[in-house]
């Protein structure tokens, strides 16, 4: 088999066999093929696309480069759930508690912020003394004892992927509904989780930027998991405005005790409840009705903050910070942005990626790989889309401990929010729910 003929053959449109996409990745991570012909791959498939069968043997073959983790020692139903990422998202902590408080145990591996997105381990860095590098048997245990732990991607998780992402990185070939399905789905297999949800996010700080690709994105990949024996759910959800109201680690840490506590903003608690919900669903718990009734009774009840205390403690991190959230460090510099135009109206638009890049440079995400986060930067909204405003009103604060970047940080939050005298018609909170039936 020749790695040029794979090539010849996807960019004349051809479908490839199983064993020539076997060949190729297997061949690519062990770098017999190098990184010009996998580039010309890519591109080819950017263009010419993937059936459903290519793009499971394909998610298969990257899962298989690496170790495939067993949680057959963690006793119960094991649920993933993956984020296909945004700006504000820290469903993962709220969710977890709530259906390990069932009895649904949560074994997952999270990643760190990827551009203008944050990521689920950073945030709960941000708690001090927590930590998210454990031996695979820490792991189990905590699960076991716990019933939930989330860590940081263990080293030779799909080793394809990360290699494939990098080369994806730099030759434009990211956003391809089959490159991304493969990529994603190949790290969930290799998880080993029995169920999967997936919060496929759509709109302006989403990488699927339109409707109709996230519903394909989200109907291949549900039809991967289900493929391979996962029971797989999959949400399309908004992220054209960015998800509550604090963006930043520890304010979104903060924001995720407020939600567990029942004062969280309604947008976040109501997600959180539907993806909850829809894990629970796929535990067997009962109807979705019913399993989003038991994650409001859990939220209200007080059982899944005791459930994310359980957790920090078990992780190492100090449970004060959790019970009374006011020790949070703050930012040394802070700064109100006040709607200073002459108007009367509506916020009619965010761009969400924007606001991203904002709280990225205000020190919240990594500009470069080694940079150090700032735990207590980002951004709390006080308006979004659809609020009311007026001259003078706060439209959000910026936090800060490098005061060198609050002005270039402004002026992108100011460029990222577009004012209207005519309300804005509302965006749904879900637009759809896939599943295999
Ligand atoms: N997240 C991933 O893990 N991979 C992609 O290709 C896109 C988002």
């Amino acid at each position: 088999m020749r790695i040029y003929d794979i090539i010849y053959k996807k960019r004349n449109k051809e479908e490839l066999t199983d064993e020539e996409i076997n060949y190729m990745i297997q061949n690519y991570v062990s770098g017999d093929i190098p990184d010009y012909q996998m580039a010309a791959m890519l591109m080819a498939i950017f263009f010419n696309g993937m059936n459903d069968r290519e793009i499971s043997t394909m998610t298969n073959a990257m899962a298989h480069s690496g170790d495939i983790v067993d949680l057959s020692s963690i006793e119960g139903i094991k649920v993933d759930k993956h984020s296909t990422g945004g700006v504000g998202d820290k469903t993962t902590l709220i969710i977890a508690p709530i259906v390990a408080y069932y009895g649904v145990k949560v074994a997952k591996m999270s990643g760190r912020g990827l551009g203008h997105t944050g990521g689920t381990v950073d945030k709960m860095e941000a708690i001090p003394g927590l930590k998210t590098n454990f031996s695979q048997q820490e792991f189990f245990d905590i699960v076991n004892k716990t019933g939930i732990s989330v860590i940081g991607q263990s080293g030779n998780l799909a080793p394809a992927d990360k290699k494939l992402y990098a080369l994806r990185d730099v030759t434009a070939t990211v956003e391809s509904i089959p490159l991304i399905a493969a990529s994603i789905m190949s790290k969930k297999l290799a998880a080993g989780s029995d169920c999967i949800l997936l919060d496929v996010k759509t709109g302006s700080g989403a990488f699927m930027k339109t409707l109709d690709d996230s519903i394909s994105l989200a109907e291949k990949m549900v039809a991967i998991g289900e493929n391979c024996g996962r029971k797989t759910v999959a949400l399309i959800t908004d992220m054209d405005i960015p998800l509550g109201n604090n963006i930043g680690n520890s304010l979104e840490i903060k924001e995720v005790i407020e939600t567990l506590n029942g004062k969280g903003p309604k947008d976040l608690t109501e997600i959180s409840i539907k993806l909850a919900g829809n894990m629970l669903y796929l535990a067997d718990k009962g109807t979705i009705e019913e399993c989003e009734n038991m994650a409001k009774e859990a939220i209200q009840n007080g059982y899944a903050i005791k459930k994310l205390i359980e957790m920090v403690e078990a992780q190492g991190g100090d449970i004060e910070y959790i019970k009374n959230p006011e020790k949070f460090e703050k930012s040394k510099y802070s700064l109100e942005l006040l709607v200073e135009d002459n108007i009367e109206g509506y916020i009619e638009s965010m761009d969400t990626e924007g606001l991203g890049i904002a709280s990225t440079m205000l020190g919240a995400g990594r500009e470069k790989k080694d940079d150090i986060i700032d735990f207590s930067a980002g951004i709390i909204l006080n308006k979004k889309v659809g609020d009311k405003i007026k001259k003078g009103d706060i439209l959000c604060k910026l936090y800060t401990n490098n005061e060198k970047k609050i002005k270039e940080a402004k002026e992108k939050v100011i460029s990222s929010i577009k004012f209207s005298n005519k309300e804005p018609k509302k965006i749904p909170l879900i637009f759809a729910r896939i599943e295999k039936k």
